[in-house]
C-alpha cells in the first residue's frame, strides 16, 4: 500500500493542506462530506480528463449525497483564455450557484489555472479545490494560488491570487497521462532539486529509472518533496515579490522557447527540460557556478528524456522573446542562477553578457 502524505501550505487564515493519496478520487464524496460541504458542486474538467474520470468522480460525490454539476472544457492552451472563463461562469450563474457553493478543477494546470480564476472571481469569490491530473499540475500549478488565463497579447497576462482550500492528489491517475506529458512534468520537478535540495537532486538521480517506470512509491514520494518545496517557497513569499522568482528557475529561456514555438511545438514542461541545462550554462559562463553543476543538471536531464538543446533560434529572437517575458522588471532580464545544486541566486542578465555566452556556447 502506498502511504498517505500531506503537506501544509502555511498563509494565516488562508492556509490549506495538500493531501496525496493513491485511490483518492474514489474517496472524494466522502472527503468533500468531511469538509461540511452540502448540496451543488462545479466539476470543471477538460474532454480528455472527463472521459477518463468524470464518471468516477460523479458517482463518488453523488454516493455522499451531494449534486455535482460537470464543466466541460476543450482540452489545451487553446482554451486558456476569457472567453472560457466566461463559458465558466455563465453555467455557475445559470445553474444558481452560491457564494458558498464549491468549486473543483479537475485536470491539467490548464483546468486548474481557468477554474482557480473562475472561482476567484464568481460572486467575488467562491471556494475551490484544485484535484491536479497531470504531473505538472501535481507538483506546481496547484499549489500556490496563480491562477489565471491567457490575453493574445502575453500568456498569463490576466489573473488573480486565489488560494484553494484544499488540493487532493492521487497519484494514480498519471497511468493515463500521455508519455509526453509525464516527461514534461519531470522538468519541474528536476527543478526543485536545483533550486532547493541537493538530496533530493540525489535522490532524483538514483531513482530515474524507477521514475520513468512510474513506480508507486517512487512518484508519491518524488510528488510529495516537490510540493513541500513549493510550500515552503509560497509560504514565504505567496504574491512573488521576492523570494518565490526562485521557482521561475530554468523558465527564462523555458518561456521565451515556449513563445517562439508558438506554444504548439514545446509543451511548457520541455521547454523548462531545456533551459534548466541553458540556464545554468550561462551560470557558469559569468563565473557563478562550475563546470560540475552544469554537467550535473544536463545529465539528468537528457536520462529523463528531456533536450538539453537550444532548438535553432536566433539569439535576438530569444532574447527579445526574454524580455517580453511577463517576470522581467524594467526591462531588464533578471535570472537564477545556479551556485550549487541545491542552491540559486538572483540577479540580471545583460544583453552583451548573453551575446558572448550565445557566440560561445551555441552551435553554429
Ligand atoms: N498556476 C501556476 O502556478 C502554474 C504553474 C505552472 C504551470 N501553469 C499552467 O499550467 C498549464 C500547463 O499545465 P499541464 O502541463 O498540466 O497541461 P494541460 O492542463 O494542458 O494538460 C495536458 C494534457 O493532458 C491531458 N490530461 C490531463 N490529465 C490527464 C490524465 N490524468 N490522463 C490523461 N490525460 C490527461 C489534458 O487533457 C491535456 O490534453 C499552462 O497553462 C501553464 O501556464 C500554471
Ligand atoms: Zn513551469
Amino acid at each position: 500500500m502506498t502511504p498517505i502524505f500531506t503537506v501544509p501550505v502555511t498563509l494565516a487564515e488562508r492556509s490549506y493542506e495538500i493531501t496525496i493519496r493513491a485511490g483518492l478520487l474514489e474517496k472524494l464524496g466522502r472527503e468533500l462530506k468531511q469538509l461540511g460541504m452540502k448540496g451543488k458542486v462545479a466539476v470543471v474538467t477538460d474532454r480528455q480528463v472527463a472521459r477518463h474520470y468524470l464518471r468516477d468522480v460523479s458517482q463518488a460525490i453523488t454516493r455522499h449525497g451531494l449534486h455535482p454539476v460537470p464543466i466541460i472544457l476543450d482540452p489545451g492552451e487553446r482554451s486558456k483564455t476569457l472567453k472560457t472563463v466566461e463559458s465558466v461562469l455563465d453555467i455557475l450563474a445559470r445553474d444558481r450557484f452560491e457564494r458558498s457553493s464549491l468549486l473543483l478543477a479537475l485536470g491539467g494546470g490548464v483546468v486548474g489555472d481557468i477554474a482557480g480564476f473562475s472561482a476567484s472571481i464568481y460572486q467575488r469569490g467562491m471556494p475551490y479545490i484544485q484535484v491536479p491530473t497531470t504531473l505538472v499540475a501535481q507538483v506546481d500549478s496547484s499549489v500556490g494560488g496563480k491562477t489565471g488565463v491567457d490575453h493574445r497579447l502575453g500568456k498569463n497576462l490576466i489573473g488573480s491570487f486565489y488560494q484553494p482550500r484544499a488540493v487532493w492528489i492521487d497519484p494514480l491517475v498519471l497511468r493515463t497521462l500521455p508519455r509526453r506529458e509525464w516527461v514534461a512534468g519531470l522538468a519541474e520537478v528536476i527543478k526543485y532539486g536545483i533550486i532547493a535540495d541537493d538530496k533530493f537532486f540525489l535522490y532524483l538521480q538514483r531513482h530515474m529509472p524507477d521514475l520513468l517506470m512510474q513506480t508507486p512509491g517512487v512518484v508519491a514520494t518524488v510528488i510529495k518533496r516537490s510540493c513541500e518545496i513549493k510550500a515552503e517557497v509560497v509560504s514565504s513569499d505567496e504574491r512573488e515579490s521576492d523570494r518565490r522568482r526562485i521557482l521561475n528557475y530554468g523558465h527564462t529561456i523555458g518561456h521565451a522557447l515556449e513563445a517562439l514555438g508558438g506554444y504548439r511545438s514545446m509543451v511548457h514542461g520541455e521547454a523548462v527540460g531545456t533551459g534548466l541545462v541553458q540556464e545554468a550554462d550561462l551560470a557558469c559562463f559569468q563565473g557563478l557556478c562550475s563546470r560540475e553543476v552544469v554537467e550535473g543538471i544536463r545529465r539528468i536531464v537528457k536520462e529523463a528524456g528531456l533536450s538539453d538543446q537550444m532548438p535553432r533560434w536566433t539569439p535576438s529572437k530569444v532574447w527579445k522573446a526574454m524580455l517580453h517575458d511577463k517576470k522581467v522588471s524594467g526591462g531588464r532580464v533578471i535570472g537564477v542562477w545556479p551556485s550549487r545544486i541545491g542552491a540559486v541566486r538572483m540577479g540580471p542578465l545583460e544583453k552583451h553578457v548573453f551575446d558572448r555566452w550565445w557566440a560561445e556556447s551555441q552551435p553554429t
